[in-house]
């Protein structure tokens, strides 16, 4: 079912990213943690496909995205205008669980994965940590929201502009070995390798955390295998094809599949 929210504003938060916050009360009233919306931009409705993006903070009525220019799709949602209108397919696919009793938050992130994880930060009782890597000081975004919701902020940054030189997971293992014997829930989104990576980390350490797999979607109602990634199975081969849109974006990380049974 879909919905037409109206732009309120959109504009640019920093370099190439930008925020657009919607009025869509019917898709906020559903929203949580890890879904996404499947979106319509008016200018490309020649093109049928729809674009989808994590849903970033829902409040009210109001929607807002974090999303970056990379291409025709955001470039033409970047010109949208307030009072332009969107069709809105959502909020799909299966959500974060925010942390219960005495579970302490890790939110591992890499570059604008953070927009996706970031109303853990905002629902969740328990505060924790935001552990955000990124190629450079240009794409480290929301960190001051973060910190205003009592996040503590770690970053990584690959030519060590800023934080510790080097890939997320380095920040990941020095809080393993700070946190020995805490009840640490890891949430992850970011690029594929680095939730892979993730994954691993936490499973050799005997913990299990939630990943938002989240791939290229066409029709974002699992119709069309666009969206798949390896999940563990009990058939010969060890694992089998999920769609990321209906089984996802949120999966366990004990049940991604990383090339061996
Ligand atoms: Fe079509 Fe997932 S995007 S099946």
């Amino acid at each position: 079912m879909s919905h037409t929210g109206e732009i309120l504003s959109n504009e640019v938060l920093k370099d190439k990213y930008c925020r657009a916050v919607f009025r869509a009360p019917e898709i906020c009233e559903k929203a949580e943690p890890g879904h996404f919306v499947h979106v319509m931009i008016p200018s490309m409705r020649d093109r049928i496909l729809r674009r989808p993006f994590s849903i970033c903070h829902a409040g009210g009525s109001q929607l807002t995205i974090v999303y970056k220019v990379v291409g025709r799709g955001t470039e033409e949602l970047s010109r949208l205008k307030p009072g332009e209108k969107c069709d809105f397919m959502g909020p799909l696919g299966v959500p974060f669980s925010l942390p219960v009793e005495d579970e302490i938050p890790v939110i591992v992130a890499g570059g604008y994965g953070a927009a996706a994880t970031y109303m853990i930060s905002e629902r969740s009782k328990n505060k924790g940590y935001l552990l955000l890597g990124a190629r450079t000081e240009k794409d480290l975004i929301l960190t001051d929201n973060y910190k205003n919701n009592g996040f503590e902020v770690r970053v990584a940054t690959e030519d060590g502009a800023v934080g510790t030189k080097g890939l997320v997971t380095v920040l990941v293992k020095e809080l393993l070995e700070e946190n020995k014997g805490k009840n640490l829930k890891f949430y992850g989104c970011g690029p594929h390798g680095m939730l892979l990576a993730l994954g691993e980390l936490l499973i050799t350490n005997e913990i299990d955390g939630e990943l938002s797999m989240d791939q290229m979607m066409c029709c974002g109602i699992g119709a069309c295998f666009a969206c798949v990634v390896k999940v563990k199975d009990n058939n010969p081969d060890g694992w089998r094809y999920a769609r990321t849109c209906k089984e996802g974006p949120v999966f366990k990380a004990s049940d991604v599949y990383y090339g061996r049974t």
